[in-house]
């Protein structure tokens, strides 16, 4: 298990292009995201094989179905070994809930977060779903709503950080991807944080992508981001 808040995220088309990339990696550095790409290609085998590699993974599939599906989902991903899992939060407080009850009967149990509002939904799109509140406020309701049901975290902008440590408190768990380094391309992102930032605004592990998996040495580009919030 490392204690690194950094999870690298595997947005590779292919096994073999994440495993020459995990070979560069050292476990007790970094964490891993697998994502609905990889895992749809790769399977569980993938998974277990990381994982046998002393890797945390954070699996990234983002359940969105009726209570019980969603419950034998997690507990499927709990028996692979997973260090942290997701769902969306506008699943609704019985499906979390139900989630939560799932995972509290296995003998490894992952973390449980939650996916508020995807970031690349805009005002004009929550309107389009019926949902007036502002993008602001329906993160946080969404966010209030998977504490009450009992998960552990969210997934969410570096720069919504800060209003949700203050709303919900610092135990809750805040999973930041828009993470560049100051030298970094900031490729498609747009609203980005540094790594140093993201943690000061309350950020409890940032996800990294590209500035690693991208990087000329992706080791040094990892420790140096490490060595940045140390
Ligand atoms: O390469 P980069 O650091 O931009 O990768 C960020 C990762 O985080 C990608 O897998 C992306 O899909 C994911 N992500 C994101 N923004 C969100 C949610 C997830 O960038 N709001």
């Amino acid at each position: 298990m490392s204690d690194s808040k950094v999870i690298v995220s595997l947005d590779f088309p292919d096994g073999k292009q994440a495993l020459d990339l995990c070979q560069k990696l050292d476990p007790s550095s970094c964490k891993l995201k697998i994502g609905k790409e990889l895992f749809t290609r790769e399977g569980p085998d993938l998974v277990e094989k990381l994982i046998k590699s002393d890797f945390d993974i954070f699996l990234d599939l983002k359940y969105h179905d009726i209570p019980n599906t969603v419950a034998s989902a997690c507990r499927a991903a709990a028996d692979l070994g997973v260090w942290m899992l997701n769902v969306h939060a506008s699943g609704g407080r019985n499906m979390m809930e139900t989630a939560i009850e799932a995972l509290d009967k296995t003998t490894h149990k992952p973390l449980l977060i939650a996916v508020t509002v995807l970031t690349s939904m805009s005002q004009e799109d929550l309107s389009e779903l019926g949902i007036n509140r502002t993008v602001d406020d329906q993160v946080l309701l969404l966010a209030n709503l998977a504490k009450e049901s009992g998960l552990n975290g969210v997934v969410c902008s570096a720069k919504e950080a800060n209003r949700i440590k203050n709303e919900l408190g610092s135990d809750f768990c805040l999973v930041t991807p828009g993470i560049r380094p100051a030298d970094s391309s900031s490729d498609d992102q747009k609203r980005i944080m540094t790594p140093s930032e993201a943690i000061a605004a309350g950020s409890h592990y940032l996800v990294i992508g590209r500035p690693i998996t991208k990087a000329d040495d992706p080791l040094v580009a990892l420790e140096s981001i490490n060595v940045s919030i140390s």
